[in-house]
């Protein structure tokens, strides 16, 4: 299969490249690194990253961003970085991709665990989170020609703990060795509108 893996280079991505590479061509996208760059931001952007890579069979988004920080004093504008980022940002990788994508092909996106399991600070991550596994379910019964959708929703990476270890007291680190599987189940798999937690 021909894989755009968006976010290559990020903790996730790499682990995500390493599992599937081996059995598959894959087209690295970052927003500087990689193959191809793209921000998921901007529309033009992203289409015009389709425009280079062309028909596709999955496309694997490990990335985006949002606020993070006290509750007491976040504003809609903080709200509206990881809407704009994290959620729309993925969003529109399939809502352009829906039209360079293979018959029979794959979308998987990522969300977190925090959508189930809230930390301090992590409000808008929270609403994020669950808005993109809603949006996974939802488009999965109407994506047409075979065309599925999952999301995967990590834990804390094990590799990411030097970063986010007091926040994610007591939550169980996730090695991403074992992250990266589950976005192979995804795409070589045959589940559609799933959001596997992997926590
Ligand atoms: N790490 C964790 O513990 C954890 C847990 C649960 C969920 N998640 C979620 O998993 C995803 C990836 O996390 P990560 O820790 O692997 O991230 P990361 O290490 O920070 O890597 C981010 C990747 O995304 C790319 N990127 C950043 N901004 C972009 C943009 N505007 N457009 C396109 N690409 C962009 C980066 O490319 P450049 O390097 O070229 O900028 C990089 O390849 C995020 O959605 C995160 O919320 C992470």
């Amino acid at each position: 299969m021909k894989i755009i893996v968006v976010g290559a280079t990020g903790t996730i991505g790499r682990a995500v490249v390493d599992e599937l590479a081996v059995r598959h061509e894959i087209i690295k996208v970052g927003r500087k690194s990689g193959d191809v760059n793209v921000d998921i931001t901007s529309t033009d952007s992203i289409s015009k990253m389709y425009e280079a890579i062309g028909a596709f069979d999955a496309l694997v988004s490990t990335t985006g961003s949002g606020y993070f920080g006290d509750f007491s004093t976040m504003t809609e504008a903080e709200c509206y970085i990881g809407i704009r980022d994290k959620l729309m940002g993925q969003v529109n990788l399939v809502l352009i991709g829906r039209n360079y994508i293979n018959d029979s092909g794959s979308f998987t996106l990522t969300s977190g665990v925090l959508s189930q399991d809230p930390v301090r600070g992590g409000a808008a991550m929270s609403m994020i989170n669950a808005a993109l596994d809603g949006f996974v379910v939802g488009a999965s019964i109407e994506l047409p020609k075979g065309i599925r959708i999952n999301s995967v929703s990590p834990g804390v990476i094990q590799e990411s703990m030097d970063q986010y270890a007091s926040v994610f007291r007591g939550h169980e680190p996730v090695p991403v060795s074992k992250v990266a599987r589950v976005y192979s189940k995804s795409v070589e798999g045959f589940l559609n509108g799933q959001i596997f937690r992997v926590y």
